[in-house]
């Protein structure tokens, strides 16, 4: 049988055009599985622009492994602060510590290997095969939904598991054998560049001729989703309380939500927006008030709006000082220094803590 199939136009169009137009990124340098591994992690969910100051500054931190495997999570999520999606980092730092341990820091040099690793789903597993290893696996990401969907006239929902399976038995035929890598950083590239979700530069883009979308003028309607995610509204009134030694009152995050690890303030959490006066009488509040010797609240600090891939986050910061305090598990009085030492979520960050 020849090497070509009938649809290898797909990946010599691509290649042609990732070849003149691919992006040069750091992780498209190297074949180190380990970096490339940690820059798929920080680039899921986030912008290369975004992301590409803390993937260097993460592979600096931690050039191997073994050196993430050794960093404490608290170091390694200072480092994640600000990215979101947390999880990630931990999962991240729980494979690094396995992959240390039982296999003498060697990530796994097969797609099922890597499949297998914390927090490594089939997308991640085939972009790191494919390019640190050049096996040929096509990673398919939001981008590549896209582009596929358009340009083949797929309209099975995306997120669906017919979907799934339809493009990923697609990916798998059109992959390039001899440049998976390439082939899979193209299909990133294209979506992110030229077949974006609004106005799309068909004009400029190397499929324009073969691409269904373009000649029945429908790119609008792909690709298709079954479902609009969600979002549900959170509020969340956060108290920066001062101590007479001028010490502020943080509290880690524990509980089974947004965050874990993390550092913010004690908190009233409502899932409806409270008037003051239904803030300061609500049990909650009782409750922290009993806990914090003359609490009194000295002034309304920053409102925000924070949005979460699946949460709005409605929030106030009230400052407050109390006299003395009794202290949870999880709640500690800190300097202003060591505050700016731990990690926490950006969200704190924006409403600020310093008065
Ligand atoms: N987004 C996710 N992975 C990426 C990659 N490897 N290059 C550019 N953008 C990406
Ligand atoms: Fe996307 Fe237009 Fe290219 Fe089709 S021709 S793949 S719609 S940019």
């Amino acid at each position: 049988m020849s090497e070509k199939n009938e649809n290898s136009w797909f990946s010599d169009l691509l290649l042609a055009w990732y070849a003149d137009n691919g992006r040069q990124l750091p992780w498209r340098e190297t074949k180190d599985p380990y970096k490339i591994w940690i820059s798929e992690v920080v680039l899921q969910q986030t912008r290369v622009e975004q992301g590409l100051p803390y993937y260097l500054r993460f592979v600096e931190r931690f050039p191997t492994v073994v050196d993430l495997a050794e960093a404490s999570e608290d170091e390694v999520l200072k480092h994640w602060q600000g990215l979101g999606y947390y999880s990630r980092a931990r999962n991240l730092h729980a494979a690094a510590k396995q992959i240390s341990t039982d296999r003498q820091g060697n990530i796994p040099d097969t797609y099922e290997g890597l499949r297998a690793m914390k927090g490594v789903g089939d997308y991640t597993a085939a972009d790191i095969a494919a390019l640190a290893y050049g096996l040929p696996h096509a990673a398919i990401d939001g981008n590549g939904y896209r582009v596929l969907s358009r340009v083949f006239g797929i309209d099975t929902p995306i997120d669906s598991t017919r979907g799934k399976k339809e493009f990923a038995q697609l990916g798998a035929e059109l992959v390039s054998q001899s440049k998976p890598g390439e082939f899979n950083q193209g299909l990133m590239d294209l979506g992110a560049t030229v077949c974006t979700p609004k106005n799309p530069q068909c004009e400029s883009c190397p499929l324009t001729d073969k691409c269904h979308a373009q000649q029945h003028n429908k790119w609008q309607e792909l690709p298709v989703k079954e479902k609009k995610t969600k979002v549900h509204d959170r509020f969340f009134y956060y108290f920066h309380i001062t101590l007479p030694d001028g010490r502020i009152l943080v509290k880690q995050r524990k509980d089974k939500d947004i965050w874990i690890g993390l550092f913010d303030y004690p908190m009233v959490e409502s899932q409806s927006a409270l008037e003051q006066a239904e803030l300061f009488s609500s049990k909650e509040f009782k409750q922290l008030k009993k806990r914090m010797k003359g609490l009194t609240v000295t002034g309304e600090g920053k409102s925000l709006k924070h949005q979460l891939s699946h949460q709005t986050l409605h929030t106030t910061l009230y400052y407050c000082q109390a006299e003395k305090a009794e202290l949870k598990d999880n709640e500690q009085a800190v300097e202003v220094d060591e505050f700016n030492q731990l990690a926490i979520p950006r969200l704190i960050e924006l409403l600020g803590g310093k008065k």
